[in-house]
């Protein structure tokens, strides 16, 4: 059966990423010509030694690789080493979740990149986009995973929700409505953006 290898990279509190293992991870699915696919996390790549999600990567069994990027002097010094090391393990597709470093183009070439980003793109791109889109005049906020391209959040939109928000609702509430929509939708994409269709049976079952 076809295997296609992923790598989550992320920096921090990794809930996305233990979500993605959660749903997709040694999951069965079928192409278009109706052909088992197996997705694999194989690995996962933290640049922040101290972030949370390396813990859930214990508790989740999936190997986790750290390459701080305060030890080495250029952008793409940094992201020739994590090619290295996605190559070593014969990875196909990188998933970002939460990687807060900019992709030079020798990382978007070498690999097909998805991303999540919690706004409804390209409205609010960046680090604060949460708290913009609450703050903004609008009457919703969202989620879209894209393509990455070298420009922050700004490649081909491969999903995107709105999320309409609700009169007199705290910013609290309203982050937690994007990340439980995060959650529902970045699996789905992932599945869209390979042609695959959502037709779960775990290794196990199918044994
Ligand atoms: C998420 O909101 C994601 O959209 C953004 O960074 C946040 C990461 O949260 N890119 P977590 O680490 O997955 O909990």
């Amino acid at each position: 059966m076809r295997s296609i290898k992923c790598a989550i990279l992320f920096s921090g509190n990794g809930s996305n990423m233990q979500n993605l293992i959660e749903s997709l991870h040694n999951k069965i699915f079928y192409d278009n010509a109706n052909n088992p696919v197996r997705l694999e996390t194989t690995l996962t790549l933290c640049n922040n030694p101290s972030a949370y999600g390396i813990t859930r990567t214990h508790h989740l069994a999936i190997p986790c690789k750290i390459i701080n990027h305060k030890d080495f002097s250029s952008r793409s010094d940094f992201d020739n080493a994590m090619i290295e090391m996605l190559r070593a393990h014969s990875i196909d597709i990188v998933l970002l979740a939460g990687f807060m470093r900019i992709l030079t183009s020798c990382f978007t070439q070498a690999y097909q990149t998805i991303n999540i980003h919690p706004s409804f793109l390209p409205e609010h791109k960046g680090a604060n986009a949460i708290k913009e889109s609450f703050n903004s005049t609008q009457s919703y906020g969202g989620v879209s995973v894209h393509w990455v391209n070298e420009e922050l959040d700004s490649g081909e939109i491969i999903a995107q929700e709105k999320l309409h928000k609700i009169p007199n609702e705290s910013l609290e509430d309203f982050t937690s409505r994007i990340h439980a929509l995060e959650y529902s939708l970045y699996p789905r994409a992932i599945l869209l953006a390979l042609g695959l269709k959502d037709s779960v049976k775990s290794v196990e079952e199918l044994q």
